[in-house]
């Protein structure tokens, strides 16, 4: 009887629902079919305006201006991962303000996306490579994205500190520009140790080519480092040298990337020998929670050898773990160990770590 009686009422169940559904006129559209500009002007427009760029806002004397997301210098930086964690937590998901209202409660992730997509309208140049293709940084492979970072160093061995300042400046949609500025120290003998300013060296940077859709970005780069430090106390190389390179990153499935970066480098006073390097970074993004902290374990396999004949290719690992330390992400450090893997005769393991600030997403201090 109880059987009959579910049986009954889950086929009444069913039947309206069938019927309500086919009830539905055609063409009043149920709302998880409200297309990305239907979404954004009803739920977005209010603040950051119909044309995208927080014009009522400012217009109203709202206490904070939403950013211009016409801007393709700002709106094209962070990945959608990073506007939904807003969108969906609210701003202070991301160290912003919670002016921007968490709409987790009242949109789906798919309704949010939609809305992306007519707001990534609003930037009307596809020469802004997306942010999806800035992948973390490792610690010896140089990324193909074009930054804004500062960035501070350390590479440490029982006898060698070398530490350095790199300060990368993004212009335009392709272009970095980079400084970086070595300080090395060293062990003559136990217990005495020497130090100074290393070369110093200046760096340009174009991405060539860049597809959200393939996932792919590709970048050429020149590095000049000139001979300032003071080979007379065994800093730097004692000659200019000039190093070009083409790097490569390319999103793999599940939050995987991998990056390779080729190139050489050459001593300008032709008594060196020329080198070339490949380096590859494999590695994963693991987010704590949904959008919460990232982690990212990487694999970095480096190959460097001397162009000249009967030279072997040297080859380390540097297995190593990058973590977003401020709430923004904008301020990540990484740690990790070079382990020679081939001909090992006077080369030792090394530590590297490094702590870098994205400035264009915020002050250090902001975004915690
Ligand atoms: C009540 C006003 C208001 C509404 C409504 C609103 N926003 Fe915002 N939004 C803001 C403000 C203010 C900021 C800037 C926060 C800051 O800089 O601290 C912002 C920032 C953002 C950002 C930028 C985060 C970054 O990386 O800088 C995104 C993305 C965003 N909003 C998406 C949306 C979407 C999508 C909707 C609609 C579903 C929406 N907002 C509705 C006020 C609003």
């Amino acid at each position: 009887m109880r059987a009959l009686t579910t049986f009954i009422t889950t086929a009444a169940v069913l039947g309206f629902g069938v019927l309500t559904a086919s009830a539905q006129p055609a063409g009043a559209a149920p709302q998880a079919t409200r297309t990305g500009r239907q979404i954004f002007e009803t739920a977005c427009a209010t603040c950051h305006g119909a044309d995208g760029r927080g014009t009522p806002a400012a217009e109203s004397n709202y206490p904070l201006v939403p950013p211009d997301f016409s801007d393709c210098n700002f709106a094209s930086r962070e990945g959608d991962i990073d506007w939904l964690a807003v969108s969906h937590d609210g701003g202070p998901a991301r160290g912003f303000d919670r002016l921007m209202p968490a709409y987790g409660e009242v949109l789906t992730r798919d309704e949010l996306e939609r809305a992306f997509l007519h707001i990534r309208g609003f930037c009307t140049s596809g020469a802004w490579p997306r942010g999806e293709l800035n992948f973390p940084r490792a610690l010896v492979t140089e990324k193909a994205f074009p930054e804004d970072e500062t960035v501070l160093t350390i590479v440490a061995d029982k006898g060698a500190v070398t530490n350095k300042f790199i300060y990368e400046r993004r212009f335009g949609a392709r272009n970095q520009i980079e400084m970086i500025v070595p300080l090395e120290f060293s062990k003559r003998a136990p217990g005495d140790w020497t130090g100074g300013v290393g070369d110093l060296a200046f760096a340009f940077k174009r991405t060539l080519a860049h597809s959200l859709r393939r996932g792919s970005i590709v970048s050429a780069a020149a590095e000049v480092a000139i001979p300032t430090g003071s080979t007379e106390r065994g800093i730097g190389s004692g000659t200019a040298v000039l190093e070009p390179f083409v790097a490569y990153g390319q999103i793999l499935p599940a939050g995987g990337f991998v990056q390779f970066q080729a190139g050489g480098g050459l001593p300008l006073n032709r008594t060196d020998p020329d080198e070339a390097f490949l380096r590859t970074a494999l590695g994963q993004r693991f987010r704590q929670g949904v959008w919460g902290r990232m982690w990212s374990p990487m694999l970095e396999v480096i190959g460097a050898r001397e162009i000249v004949s009967g030279s072997a290719t040297q080859w380390d690992l540097v297995p190593q773990m990058q973590v977003t330390l401020s709430t923004r992400q904008h301020i990540r450090a990484d740690a990790g160990v070079r382990i020679p893997v081939n001909d090992r005769a006077g080369r030792s393991k090394q530590f590297l770590m490094y702590v870098f600030w994205d400035w264009f997403d915020g002050g250090l201090l902001a975004g915690w």
